[in-house]
């Protein structure tokens, strides 16, 4: 079968399955183009977007100011490794380090990846900055973190399916309960070597939990007074998704480190990275940390569109309104369908909760139903629902697609 020719869903679907690692579970749905908050299925069936490749489309599908940036770098200069200067890099780091109100950037290509730099950073900085014992240093993490998927974070992760049979784990984590500031002071207090607190301003994979509020500025304060780094993995709630440009702008907080990946390309190219003062990224010398293609010239092309169409297009402020709406309209409906518990979120970062088990099937189902009715989103959990469509999203598809949730669990409901 050559790989230009068209295929079914069916097709594509057994391909997938006979020929490659069955690391995903994906909704039975083959998509085949995407523009703005649409995507469409190989049959040409048009659907909404609310998932973002997991918040990575923030500027929406295919955004033109993106794609051009690429196509234009791609055919001037696509790879040089860091053996020798870009003359791309630099204005990307100047105009990201200047965006974020930090120093210095560290470019890398993945999430995971990102966070994997972070945590190098932090560790170096507590050897050679505050003196902690080599090999002694600790990084005091959340209990239903996710960070992604190396054999360092998998290492501290309490998702037993991530961690199965991948041992032997990373040493040098503690984990705490999330949303707990006693917790957090009892670990800073009782384990002498702390290097740095790694958390996520809104825990998205584990259901979109949002901590109380004032959490992260205590937590920044307790670790300022225990001169420990609070490291923030915005990777999924960054670049405007939350209704600000980062979450932790919600509470003013200014993390000793920013991890961010996912929006930082609009999803057009795996583009992260990490962001910290001098005095910490200080420690990264030549040959110490790298990546074949982290900061490349396309990369760095694409990223700055990506970010300037945040600003341009006003996304966090959309981001903010439209959350709102969502979360307004949802809560009328809640209390007449007894499927659903609750809708919780922050600018267009939301879930809803089933009312059901965590181990059942109910929220896969009801998924499935929408992919019917024309929006596509993906449970979290058996009986969570993420909904983050791409931020360019208008008023009026907002509430098409309200309605399309609400037509949805009511006719679940009966069914
Ligand atoms: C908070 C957070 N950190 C890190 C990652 C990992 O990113 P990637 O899948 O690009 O490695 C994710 C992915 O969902 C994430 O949500």
């Amino acid at each position: 079968m050559a790989v230009l020719e068209h295929l079914t869903s069916q097709q594509a679907i057994d391909l997938e399955n006979k020929y490659g690692a069955h690391n995903y579970h994906p909704l039975p749905v083959v998509l085949s183009k995407g523009e703005g908050v649409y995507v469409w299925d190989v049959e040409g069936k048009k659907y909404y977007d609310f998932l973002s490749a997991y918040s990575a489309v923030n500027q929406g599908h295919c955004h033109p100011k993106i794609v051009g940036a690429m196509m234009e770098q791609a055919k001037t200069l696509t790879l040089t490794s860091r053996a020798f200067y870009n003359d791309m890099l630099g204005k990307y780091e100047k105009y990201a380090t200047e965006t974020f109100g930090f120093d210095k950037l560290l470019p890398m290509n993945t999430g995971a990846e990102a966070v994997e730099t972070a945590l190098k950073v932090c560790r170096r900085w507590a050897y050679q900055k505050k003196g902690i014992p080599e090999n002694q240093a600790k990084v005091i993490v959340c209990e239903n973190n996710f960070h992604g998927r190396t054999t360092t974070i998998i290492s501290f992760s309490n998702d037993e399916v991530a961690r199965e049979n991948y041992g032997p784990y990373t040493e040098g984590f503690v984990k705490i309960e999330y949303d707990n500031l006693t917790a957090l002071e009892n670990a800073l207090k009782s384990n002498p070597h702390v290097a740095g607190f790694l958390v996520e301003p809104i825990q998205g994979e584990a259901g979109v939990y949002v901590p109380s509020e004032g959490y992260l500025k205590e937590a920044k304060s307790l670790c300022e007074k225990y001169d420990v780094l609070f490291i923030a993995d915005e990777v999924q709630t960054g670049i405007a998704r939350t209704g600000k440009m980062l979450a932790v702008d919600h509470e003013d907080v200014k993390p000793d480190i920013l991890i961010l990946g996912k929006a930082l390309s609009g999803g057009v190219y795996p583009v992260s990275g990490v962001l910290a003062n001098d005095d910490i990224m200080e420690v990264i010398t030549p040959g110490s940390h790298g990546s074949t293609f982290g900061g490349n010239p396309v990369a760095a092309a694409v990223s700055t569109a990506a970010l300037e169409v945040i600003k341009e297009e006003n996304l966090a402020q959309n981001a903010q309104e439209l959350g709102e709406l969502f979360r307004e309209e949802l809560n009328k409906f809640i209390p007449t369908c007894d499927l659903v518990v609750k809708v919780r979120g922050k600018g267009l970062l939301n879930a809803i909760v089933i009312n059901d088990t965590e181990e059942s099937s109910t929220a896969w189902d009801i998924c499935m139903a929408l992919k019917e009715n024309g929006l596509l989103a993906k449970p979290t959990h058996g009986n969570i629902i993420r909904f983050a469509p791409p931020l360019v999203m208008n008023h009026e598809q907002l509430m098409d697609c309200v309605s399309i949730i609400i037509k949805t669990l009511d006719e679940f409901k009966k069914g």
